[in-house]
């Protein structure tokens, strides 16, 4: 995509006791379509309960989705973790890609393992990005 700024945002949260496949499945089929529509990309990772996300886009269609997020009953404990202009978007070709270490919810994966861990690797050798080598260390850790 071609433009001058681009904003990101990234947080962690808790997934409530009740979600469950079809629940997951629900969020990354609305976040694709209304991402979509507002020119947002990103990343959701799913791990025990846990979500981090990256959101990238306009600074203020980003912004005003994190607030709607922040308030989605299906997840709570919302902390953000970074905000503010990148140069350039890290995950252009998804409007929200998703990878799970959840062996249930592989299924909903659109990234296999090797590829991203290959990709997220790739896009730290062109610069420093702390929500980025969050994901990295976490594969490290996790596989
Ligand atoms: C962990 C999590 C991540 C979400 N990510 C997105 C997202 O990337 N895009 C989106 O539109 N909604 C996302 N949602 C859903 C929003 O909180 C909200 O329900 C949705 O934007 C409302 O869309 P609507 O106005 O079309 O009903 C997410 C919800 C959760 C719990």
């Amino acid at each position: 995509m071609n433009e001058e700024k681009v904003y990101h945002l990234s947080y962690v949260s808790t997934g409530c006791d009740c979600l469950k496949f079809e629940d997951i499945k629900a969020i990354l089929e609305s976040s694709n379509a209304n991402n979509k529509s507002s020119s947002i990309t990103g990343i959701l990772v799913y791990c025990n309960k846990h979500f981090f996300q990256i959101l990238e886009g306009n600074k203020e269609d980003v912004v005003e989705l994190f607030e709607k997020i922040s308030i989605d009953h299906r997840h709570d404990g919302v902390i953000k973790i970074q905000e503010g202009f990148i140069d350039e978007r890290k995950f252009d070709s998804w409007n929200m890609a998703f990878k799970s270490y959840n062996k249930e919810l592989k299924a909903l994966d659109n990234f296999n393992t090797e590829e991203f861990y290959t990709y997220i690797n790739q896009k730290l050798k062109n610069g420093k990005d702390v929500s980025l080598q969050i994901l990295s260390d976490f594969f490290d850790l996790n596989g």
